[in-house]
């Protein structure tokens, strides 16, 4: 294990680690995974069969991995957990578009999608509510890591799946909700696109779908808001967008070890791309980043909620 201390100061509140952090990773503190498998004491069994997402998947892996792989990330700072490739944080609280998704999850007979869960906030959450879930995530390592987190009653209603936006593809109608949090600003406007009408086309009627982007206002990159809201004033399609995202990432990071590129969003872009793709906004809006519980501003990230009609 590495011990080098960490000057939290200087941690960037993006979620995009630095490499002693990555270097950090190491195994997990069983009190996590005890306060994760507490949220399991709503498990209603009478839900939905293991075989509930399985015609929707290709490549199917169901969970099942119980002693090897990796280990949760010990968290960066309180209530964020770094991903294993440098695509930010998992955030352990629920914001309020996120919790609105695991309360539709409990709710809903179809299973549902947590398209970017990473180690599973709201995976798990759902699950404990008596959901069927579809978990999926460009990273193997971050899905096996869930798969050791999920109490073993509710193994049967999880399935996992390794898939990249915009191109896994899942059969049309297969999805009672989806959401997509924090996963696509890491997308171009092309790939955001293309990426959307899959989801919308995955949604059963009826369904809802939860978008959360990081939004301009990341403390990070913020040096780019006078940018972003002069592109905004001018009408462009994606104001937000950092081609040289590397300019942003904090001293003694590897650049190589992030994305080229990042694609900021606010509730206007976010509620643009639902009525694109046919569906009906609920809500929208800005949030504040959710650090160790409480907002750190109250617009570092953007929500959108939006329902798909039944013809
Ligand atoms: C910032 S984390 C967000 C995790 C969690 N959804 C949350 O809101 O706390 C982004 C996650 O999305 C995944 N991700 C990034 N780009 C993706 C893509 N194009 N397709 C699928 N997953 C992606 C990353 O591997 C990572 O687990």
């Amino acid at each position: 294990m590495i011990s080098t201390p960490i000057d939290t100061d200087r941690l960037p509140d993006d979620g995009h680690a630095t490499d002693v952090e990555i270097a950090r990773i190491v195994h997990n503190p069983p009190a996590l995974v005890n306060y994760w498998a507490s949220q399991a004491t709503q498990l209603r069994s009478d839900m939905l069969s293991s075989k509930a997402c399985s015609a929707a998947m290709v490549n199917e892996r169901t969970c099942g991995v119980a002693s090897v792989g990796p280990k949760l990330p010990r968290e960066k700072y309180p209530g964020a957990i770094p991903t294993l490739n440098g695509r930010g944080f998992m955030l352990k609280s629920l914001d309020p578009y996120s919790s609105a998704f695991v309360d539709y999850a409990g709710s809903t007979d179809a299973p549902v999608l947590d398209m970017g869960c990473a180690y599973g906030v709201a995976t798990l959450a759902a699950l404990a509510k008596g959901a069927s879930v579809c978990a999926c995530d460009m990273d193997a390592g971050h899905l096996a890591i869930l798969e050791d987190c999920v109490p073993g009653e509710q193994r049967p209603r999880l399935t996992t799946q390794i898939g990249m936006l915009p191109d896994v593809d899942f059969q049309a109608h297969s999805f009672g909700a989806i959401l997509a949090s924090r996963v696509l600003h890491f997308l171009t406007g092309d790939d955001v696109e293309r990426a959307m009408k899959k989801m919308a086309a995955w949604l059963k009627p009826g369904g809802q779908m939860f978008l959360i982007a990081d939004t301009p206002y990341m403390r990070t990159w913020s040096a780019s808001v006078p940018a972003y809201e002069k592109r905004k004033r001018e009408g462009h399609k994606w104001p937000g967008f950092l081609p040289d995202f590397s300019k942003y990432v904090p001293d003694g990071t590897d650049p190589t070890s992030h994305p080229e590129f990042l694609n900021p969003m606010d509730p206007d872009i976010l509620a643009r791309l639902c009525n694109e793709v046919g569906l009906n906004v609920i809500r929208t809006g800005f949030m504040g980043l959710q650090r160790g519980g409480s907002p750190v501003q109250g617009n570092e990230h953007a929500g959108c909620e939006a329902f798909k009609a039944i013809a």
